[in-house]
């Protein structure tokens, strides 16, 4: 007879422009799972406070947007080609969000202790019957501390630049230098390490990926094989 596996929670965090979304992504797929980004969430609220005024010369107006927060409804649907697009309120700013203007501010806007909580909520309430791929920077130490798999994904600097600069140009950004994309991924890096609210860290019981010389068919390969091998005496 055989048994339907019980499904599991998987957590892939790390640095920024490690390709974590494309491999988690890939992963859900594979494994019929649901997939969220929670980069998306933060970069969403990045976006209302450009939009709404919130933020001035890289400083939010924390107050206004603690008042404001309830506003900020955020949800994910699936666009034409299969990908899950990014909804702010109702509209879709899955191309906004990756641009460089909100890519400047959103460390900022991620490292205050409210809007983390409050994204912390929703993604514990996505997750709640498990069989979900999430990828962030704290899922498998904030947000789900008994996820069975994890991984902490990482890669040197200067590749992570490279194919982020790479996937700008493929969006049609022809002005951001490749030193610029340098100097965000370095800045976000060590924003994101050195918060007070739950910084990027790797969790004791996470398996470390370092991807710099990894092929994407490489990588989705290796992710494969540990989830069969986390599920296999399920
Ligand atoms: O993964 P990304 O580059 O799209 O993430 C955007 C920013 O959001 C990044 O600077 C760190 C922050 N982030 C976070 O603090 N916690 C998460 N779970 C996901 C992202």
């Amino acid at each position: 007879m055989t048994m339907k596996k019980k499904k599991i929670t998987i957590a892939l965090d790390g640095f920024s422009s490690t390709g974590k979304s494309t491999m988690a992504k890939w992963l859900a797929g594979q494994v019929g799972y649901a997939y969220v980004d929670t980069g998306a969430m933060y970069r969403a609220v990045a976006l209302f406070c450009i939009e709404n005024q919130l933020i001035d010369n890289g400083v939010v107006d924390e107050q206004a947007l603690q008042e404001r927060l309830a506003d900020i409804r955020i949800t994910f649907r699936p666009n034409k080609e299969g990908r899950s697009d990014t909804y702010l309120n109702g509209r879709n700013v899955e191309r906004e969000i990756r641009g460089m203007e909100v890519s400047a501010v959103v460390s900022t806007v991620a490292a205050i202790g409210f809007v983390r909580r409050d994204m912390v909520r929703q993604q514990q309430a996505m997750g709640r019957n498990k069989g979900i791929v999430m990828d962030g920077r704290d899922i498998g130490t904030v947000v789900f501390p008994d996820a069975e798999m994890k991984v902490f994904v990482t890669a040197s600097a200067e590749v992570r630049a490279q194919r982020r600069y790479d996937e700008l140009r493929a969006k049609g950004d022809t002005t951001t230098t490749l030193e610029e994309v340098l100097q965000n991924v370095t800045e976000r890096d060590r924003l994101d390490t050195t918060r007070e609210e739950s910084p990027l860290r790797q969790a004791p019981d996470a398996v470390v990926l370092d991807n710099s010389h990894m092929t994407i068919d490489e990588q989705n390969q290796w992710l494969l094989n540990l989830y069969k091998e986390k599920t296999s005496n399920r």
